[in-house]
């Protein structure tokens, strides 16, 4: 999606180059691709809100990837902005501390927004561009080592509560099938996720949201068979009960086998391998630096106004959501996890998500022991990264069509 560049620099952007701008960040990743955000053009800026029907209420009960998705989504704003020589200015806005509190059923409510975006001229430094995030694509294909990316982590500007470390292959493998052993033995989450897999293209959803069989690997053939299988109500039904009796004793089994091991304590430093790396926020330093912010007398701006390293999360110190970590803290980490997504696409690499570990109990209780964590360090996202052995569909976009 092409962005718009104002001939003028000291002119605030138009509605339609604020539309082009949101069309652009709508290319933000978001889980299941259900693309929670939802936006509203006001003078010179724009507000976000969260659409709560697209939200995973049995997936991601705490809310965690929804946040992560609204802060991708800003950030994607933010770099397609700096593309186009505006700087954004980013109040997150104290409605993003009851977004657990929606009506799941109800649409997005812009009375209340969660952040606010204002557009000024003059474009903040950034490492990536507007190509950058309309090319990025996660892939869940095989993966083949790749050069070492993850020691200069300048590019994902982290701020100081949160760490990116690096998991060791046979322990990502082990948490791997406790995670899927979760899913499979856990019919809601199950059915929410089938209910955004988009099984062929006559689907008229396809072209909105949601995850294309291809690009979970599967051929057209196998969509089209599970589509007209599924399609029926007491079959759907039935293959659920089947899966989830033979996912039970399978995910006992898995953690049966993975028993206690010993904590791996190793730096981070180079391994032949494609890499598994965690997300880490440390919810304590979090909440001090919202408290330094909350200082000021304001929730302050998060964006990019000020060099992106020195973001801070806004809201009030020290307040936590059922993620454990304070609401804006975690869009602040969705921003992160965007520029280290983006960090490998730079680099030629895909990165695969794997939030599976840290959704099921136990698989995220296995990987706090392998990596050594204290109890207050909450790990926020799993993903892999090397060169993709082949191309994933392009995903699609609610702003994918005018
Ligand atoms: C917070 C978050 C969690 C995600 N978790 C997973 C996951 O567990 N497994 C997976 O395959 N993809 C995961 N994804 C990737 C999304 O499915 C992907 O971004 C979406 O389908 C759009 O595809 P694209 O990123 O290639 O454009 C996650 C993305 C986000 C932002």
């Amino acid at each position: 999606m092409p962005v718009t560049t104002t001939d003028d620099d000291h002119r605030q952007p138009d509605h339609d180059q604020l539309l082009d701008l949101i069309r652009a960040a709508g290319r933000a990743p978001s889980a299941h691709n259900t693309q929670p955000w939802a936006t509203r053009i006001r003078d010179g800026g724009v507000d976000l809100a969260v659409d709560p029907r697209r939200t995973l209420p049995a997936g991601d009960q705490t809310g965690r990837d929804t946040l992560l998705a609204l802060g991708a989504w800003l950030e994607c704003f933010t770099i397609v902005a700096a593309t186009a020589g505006l700087r954004t200015m980013i109040t997150i806005l104290p409605a993003v501390e009851q977004v657990d509190q929606l009506e799941l059923t109800g649409a997005p409510d812009f009375g209340r927004p969660v952040a606010r975006v204002e557009l000024v001229p003059g474009a903040a430094a950034s490492p990536f561009s507007a190509t950058d995030v309309a090319e990025r694509a996660v892939f869940r294909g095989r993966l083949i080592p790749g050069p070492q990316l993850w020691d200069d982590l300048t590019d994902c500007d982290l701020p100081p509560w949160l760490q990116l470390r690096r998991l060791d292959s046979p322990a990502m493998h082990r948490l791997l099938r406790l995670g899927t052993g979760y899913l499979l033995s856990h019919p809601l989450v199950l059915s929410e996720l089938i209910a955004w897999l988009r099984f062929t293209p006559a689907d008229a959803r396809t072209r909105r949201d949601g995850l294309d069989v291809r690009s979970l690997g599967l051929p057209t053939g196998v969509g089209r068979l599970l589509r007209s299988w599924l399609r029926h109500p007491a079959r759907s039904r039935a293959t659920l009960r089947l899966v989830t009796a033979i996912g039970t004793p399978l995910e006992l089994f898995w953690r049966a086998r993975t028993g206690d091991r010993p904590p791996d304590r190793a730096p981070v430093s180079n391994v032949a391998g494609v890499d598994h790396l965690v997300l880490i926020a440390d919810p304590r330093l979090a909440s001090e630096s919202a408290g330094s912010d909350a200082s000021t007398g304001s929730a302050g701006p998060a964006g990019s106004a000020q060099p992106a390293g020195s973001a801070r999360p806004a809201g009030s110190a020290g307040s936590t959501s059922p993620a454990g970590i304070g609401a804006a803290a975690l869009i602040e980490a969705g921003r992160a996890l965007l520029r280290c997504w983006l960090h490998a696409h730079r680099h030629g690499q895909r990165v695969a998500p794997h939030s599976e570990i840290i959704d099921a109990p136990f698989a995220a209780a296995a990987l706090h022991a392998r990596l050594g964590l204290s109890r207050s360090q909450l790990p926020l996202a799993v993903f892999s990264s090397g060169h993709p052995d082949g191309t994933s569909p392009r995903s699609h976009r609610l702003t994918d069509t005018p």
